[in-house]
């Protein structure tokens, strides 16, 4: 089994990010046969048009997997636009890539509706994303609930390019097993959700995002977390009182948690002393302020030693390009030998 996800380098790093997708890579090295991890800088060109900050971002993104316990022994880690074969085959799905897809897609539609006006990078943006997945055929893409839609598309393209292109293909017998038929070139993946923390909401309620600004950064300044903690959204039940708890779904559909505080509490705690908070949380007697105490210290103590790592990484950029162009070469490797067979069957020299 393969496993192959990214990070767009957008911006630094924050829990939901670690809860929703990095803890899972780090985990699945172990498990996968093969892993495969990349930073989508071509991606972030959507969001950062700073030359310097796109350089920089890229780099902070590599040396955060690596400091959260990303393993170059285990895991093939590298730059998306050091494969320059993304691209190419990001042209030849686009080719098979029905507009109205397209036009469907939440992620767009989500930014349209904030009011930014679209490029044809963010409209296009999950063909590239499709091309990721499929030019290193793998199996299983773990990620967030929000790019599930991304990876479906990823499984109708590569059908639609097998149908296409590549005789003897059948829908219904993706791998070829039976008699006459042939297999798919373009690998179908699908998406691994982690099930207890599908959303971690961010220091309002909303989704913790980076373009929210209600974000728990990972490796950023300390004063400043504190600060983010002590104003994390909560309603006026007195100190004494038992505290209200998460419905099954927030009242306000644009939220990801009605009681955000206990749900970052309920992601961040380990689970023998999550218990502990949801009994005085319902007794009542504490108040907020404690809680928001009790959630500092554990992202210390969680984030502590990757903080550490993270500084002597910064120390050593030597060791980091290394790292990277390794990995950048395993990743070509790769896809030179899917894009020959690509090339092959669409017919370009
Ligand atoms: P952001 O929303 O901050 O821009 P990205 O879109 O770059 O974050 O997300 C990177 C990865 O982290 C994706 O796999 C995404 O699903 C996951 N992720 C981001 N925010 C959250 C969150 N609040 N909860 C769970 N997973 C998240
Ligand atoms: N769109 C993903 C995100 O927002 C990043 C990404 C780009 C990705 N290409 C990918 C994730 C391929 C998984 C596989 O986080």
């Amino acid at each position: 089994m393969r496993i192959l996800s990214g990070v767009q380098s957008s911006g630094k790093l924050h829990i939901g990010n670690y809860y929703g997708a990095i803890r899972q890579f780090v985990q699945l090295q172990d498990e996968a046969d093969q892993a495969y991890y990349f930073i989508a800088n071509y991606h972030s060109l959507n969001e950062v048009r700073d030359p310097k900050r796109a350089l920089e971002l890229t780099r902070d993104a590599a040396l955060s997997y690596l400091a959260l316990g990303l393993d170059p022994k285990k895991a093939v880690l590298f730059r998306q636009s050091d494969v320059k074969e993304v691209l190419e085959l990001n042209w030849i799905l686009g080719v098979v890539t029905p507009v109205a897809h397209l036009e469907r897609a939440h992620s767009y539609k989500d930014k349209v509706a904030q009011g930014k006006s679209p490029d044809f990078g963010l409209f296009a943006y999950p063909v590239l994303m499709a091309a990721d997945i499929l030019l290193y055929s793998a199996d299983e893409v773990p990620v967030g609930k929000d790019q599930i839609q991304h990876i479906e598309f990823a499984r109708d393209w590569a059908v639609k390019f097998n149908v296409q292109y590549v005789p003897g293909y059948d829908p219904a017998d993706p791998e070829g097993k039976e008699r006459g038929h042939a297999p798919g070139i373009l690998k179908l993946p699908s998406a691994r959700i982690q099930s207890t923390t599908q959303t971690v909401p961010g220091i309002d309620g909303r989704k913790m995002s980076k373009s929210y600004g209600n974000t728990l950064d990972l490796f950023g300044d300390e004063k400043e977390l504190k600060k983010r903690v002590m104003s994390i959204k909560t309603d006026s039940t007195p100190v004494e009182a038992p505290k209200p708890v998460p419905g099954d779904k927030p009242s306000d559909a644009s939220l990801a948690s009605d009681v955000p505080l206990y749900d970052l509490l309920k992601v961040v705690l380990p689970e023998s002393e999550f218990r502990d908070v949801e009994t005085s949380w319902r007794a009542g007697g504490k108040g907020y302020g404690e809680y928001k105490k009790l959630l500092l210290e554990a992202l210390h103590t969680t984030f502590g030693p990757a903080r550490k790592r993270y500084a002597e990484l910064s120390a050593d950029p030597a060791e980091l390009d290394r790292i990277l162009q390794d990995g950048a070469s395993r990743a070509r490797a790769e896809a030179s030998r899917l894009m020959d067979q690509v090339r092959k069957a669409v017919g370009i020299p």
